[in-house]
């Protein structure tokens, strides 16, 4: 297997924070099947070293401690919680394949994954975009954006991906880059979200989509591990983008927790 470096280095701790990647099938196998990522504790960077205002979903309980600001503080396993956002449990209702396939993601296509977490939807997107197309990885957290690399490369097929650490304000897409954004579980980590989503505008291509799934904020998401105050109501995310200037194209109702709008630009 062939791993080239694009034109920026893979180098998180000397603030570099985009990193373009070509991964690159040589017919050589290494001998792993499938992902194996270290197991264990990390508690350095952003992830373990602050107490963390966290609201990251998941399918299980993960966060314990509520403060009296409202938010989570936790100190988290970053590993075991990113194998949790991987899990195949998850499958269930998170429904990956259809999601992508609803997407209609064609061979070419470049999508942005905002808060792509373990890269759950990332291995599917890059596989559905080809080499031809392009995956823009986007995290906040370098460990996360680590995991997701690894997970590409023990995929053993060729794929075009740029990994992107993002700015909490600011996803830092390149200019009319992507036909899709997507924000699985992460739309509720944002703040100032007119704001931000009337900046990622300029990131689309002409036709260009955001796509949206979270978790409904009452019964129908179920246990979310976390006070459903987090969460944003369907209506508020239409009302947000609609101040941000877009409007919904079409909403996917298979989704039992969650709801799934695509937006497009007024
Ligand atoms: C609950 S996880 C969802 C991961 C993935 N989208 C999935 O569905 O499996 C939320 C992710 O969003 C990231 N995140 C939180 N705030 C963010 C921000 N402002 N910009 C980009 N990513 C962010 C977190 O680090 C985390 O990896």
């Amino acid at each position: 297997m062939i791993a080239k470096r694009g034109n920026q280095q893979d180098e998180r701790t000397n603030n570099t924070d985009v990193i373009s990647k070509t991964n690159e099938r040589s017919g050589e196998e290494d001998g792993d099947e499938g992902k194996t990522m270290p197991k264990g504790t990390v508690m350095n960077g952003v992830w373990g070293a602050i107490a963390l205002v966290l609201t990251l979903l998941c399918p299980g309980p993960l966060v314990a401690q509520e403060g009296q600001d409202g938010h989570h503080h936790e100190r988290i396993n970053v590993m075991e919680y990113l194998d949790r956002l991987d899990s195949h449990e998850r499958d269930q209702d998170q429904k990956p394949a259809q999601v992508v396939a609803a997407l209609s993601l064609k061979p070419g296509m470049y999508v942005a994954d905002l808060g792509a977490g373990s890269g759950y939807f990332t291995r599917r997107f890059v596989e559905a975009v080809t080499e031809t197309g392009k995956v823009y990885v986007i995290d906040i957290e370098p460990e996360a954006l680590k995991y997701v690399e690894d997970s590409l490369v023990h995929m053993h097929r060729s794929f075009e991906a740029e990994f992107i650490l993002a700015r909490p304000d600011n996803p830092k897409i390149p200019f009319e880059s992507v036909d899709v954004v997507f924000v699985c579980n992460t739309y509720h980590h944002l703040e100032n979200r007119s704001e931000y989503f009337r900046n990622v505008k300029s990131s689309l291509k002409p036709n260009g989509r955001v796509a949206i799934v979270d978790f409904y904020h009452d019964d129908r998401s179920g246990e979310v591990g976390f006070p459903k105050r987090h969460l944003i109501p369907r209506e508020k995310v239409e009302e947000e983008m609609k101040a941000a200037g877009y409007h919904l194209a079409k909403e996917h109702t298979f989704l039992p927790k969650q709801y799934f709008l695509e937006f497009v630009t007024d």
